[in-house]
């Protein structure tokens, strides 16, 4: 049997229909990875939620993003709005986490009910930083993606976008991002949504990286990511090759 490869998906217009239609949520989407995420995707035409804890904050930040997008969209309907996370978590058809790991827990065991049945994509890392630089945290459930899986028993758990440099996401004098999201995750349908959402970010493509068990290795490796960037002042991402 022959496994179709992943193409680019650069023209929105191939975007599976279904994909396009969604509205994503961002929990935390106030700050840089959330913010980088919403203006690409709010560019590229997805309906975006941008959640807080302050629904007023997010407002504000949803409003620059919402301009910023316009401009580099080029004809295409802009639409990036704010609240609290609780109501972006209910408003959203996908929810993308994006606090710091310290809040992770604790901001999705209060949204078990609004996130059920609902894709969450986790691009939380569990990173530490001591003299001798970034380094991985113990996560007691194997990874944060699986956390949040343990903590929302009723919403497709799918681990996605770590790679991936805020900066250079909010860089939209950057016209391509260059590299690849490994996608991971144990429902086929969600993955398949995760890997076309992804395809939306200029330059780059989704690509199945193994189950959820397997998110620890995705997540860590954000952090010799890190540590590249810090050796050679970079942003680095990753391309998968060969495929
Ligand atoms: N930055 C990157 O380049 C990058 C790359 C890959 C992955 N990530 C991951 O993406 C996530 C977000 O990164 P970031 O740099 O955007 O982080 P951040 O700025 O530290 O946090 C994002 C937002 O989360 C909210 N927040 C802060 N502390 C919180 C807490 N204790 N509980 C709940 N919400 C809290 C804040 O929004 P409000 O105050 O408005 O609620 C903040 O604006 C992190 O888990 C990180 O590991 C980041």
């Amino acid at each position: 049997m022959t496994i179709a490869r992943p193409t680019p998906t650069r023209d929105t217009t191939v975007l599976p229909e279904h994909v396009a239609r969604l509205t994503v949520g961002v929990l935390g989407g106030t700050g840089p990875q959330g913010r980088g995420l919403a203006v690409r995707l709010a560019a590229a035409g997805q309906r975006m939620l941008l959640g807080s804890r302050d629904a007023d904050r997010a407002s504000e930040v949803a409003a620059e993003v919402a301009e910023r997008a316009a401009t580099a969209a080029s004809g295409i309907e802009v639409s990036v709005r704010g609240g609290s996370n609780i109501d972006v978590a209910g408003a959203s058809d996908l929810v993308i986490v994006a606090v710091p790991y310290a809040g992770h827990a604790a901001t999705l065991a209060e949204l078990a009910t609004p996130l059920a049945g609902k894709i969450v994509v986790d691009c939380v890392v569990p990173m530490g930083f001591d003299e001798l630089g970034a380094y991985v945290l113990d996560v007691e459930e194997g990874s944060v993606a699986q956390q949040a899986a343990a903590l929302l028993p009723d919403s497709h758990v799918v681990g996605a976008f770590h790679h991936l440099s805020a900066v250079l996401l909010e860089d939209l004098s950057r016209h391509t991002l260059d590299g690849d999201v490994m996608v991971v995750g144990d429902d086929r349908a969600s993955m398949d949504v995760v890997q076309a959402l992804a395809g939306r970010l200029p330059g780059m493509r989704g690509i199945y990286a193994g189950r959820l068990r397997n998110a620890r290795q995705v997540e860590a490796l954000t952090i010799n990511l890190v540590s590249v960037n810090r050796r050679y002042k970079a942003h680095a991402g990753l391309r998968i090759t060969d495929v």
